[in-house]
C-alpha cells in the first residue's frame, strides 16, 4: 500500500503531537502531583450543614494540630461565610501563620462559585453538591484577597474576604 509523503508526515506529526500531550500531562500529574480539586466528594447541597464541616460553628479557619489548619468555607450567593468572631459579626478577614499547613474545604448550596485567593494557588470551583477541597500552603507573607472567579449572578462582585499571612 502506498502512503503519499506528506500523508506521513502528518501523521507523524500528530501522533507526535499526541505523545507529547500525553507527557506533559503525564509529568504534571505524576511527578508534579496537580490535579484539579477534588471532585469526589459529594454532598447535599440543600442540607449542607449535616456536614460536620459546613456546621455554623465549624465554619472559618481551625487548628487542627502543630501548624495544620483546616479553612471550612461555604459560599453563596453573595457572601463567603467564614464564621463569625467574638462579637458575633462574619468574618471577613482571616489570618493564617507562614509556611503552615491549611485544607481549604469549601462547598455551595447553591450556584457555582469560584474561590481564588488571588497570588496563591489556591484556585477552586465550588459547586453545589460537591465538596471542593485542597491542602495549601502558604509561604509568602501579605494580604491577599479571596474572590469569586465565576460569574454567579449580579453580587458576584461582592464576594470577596482577605487572607493575611503572617509570620
Ligand atoms: Cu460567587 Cu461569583
Amino acid at each position: 500500500m502506498h502512503i503519499h509523503k506528506f500523508e506521513k508526515y502528518w501523521l507523524i506529526a500528530g501522533i507526535g503531537g499526541l505523545i507529547v500531550f500525553l507527557v506533559i500531562l503525564g509529568f504534571g500529574a505524576f511527578y508534579l502531583g496537580t490535579h484539579p480539586q477534588s471532585h469526589g466528594i459529594v454532598i447535599d447541597p440543600e442540607n449542607i450543614e449535616a456536614n460536620e464541616a459546613f456546621k455554623k460553628e465549624n465554619l472559618g479557619l481551625h487548628e487542627i494540630g502543630d501548624g495544620k489548619y483546616v479553612l471550612n468555607v461555604v459560599a453563596s450567593a453573595f457572601n463567603y461565610d467564614l464564621g463569625v468572631d467574638e462579637d458575633g459579626k462574619p468574618v471577613k478577614h482571616i489570618q493564617i501563620p507562614k509556611d503552615s499547613k491549611v485544607l481549604i474545604q469549601a462547598t455551595t448550596p447553591d450556584v457555582i462559585h469560584g474561590f481564588n485567593i488571588a497570588g496563591t494557588n489556591a484556585n477552586m470551583m465550588v459547586e453545589p453538591g460537591y465538596i471542593s477541597s485542597m491542602e495549601v500552603t502558604f509561604k509568602k507573607p501579605g494580604e491577599y484577597t479571596l474572590v469569586c472567579n465565576e460569574y454567579c449572578g449580579t453580587g458576584h462582585h461582592l464576594m470577596y474576604a482577605t487572607v493575611e499571612v503572617v509570620e
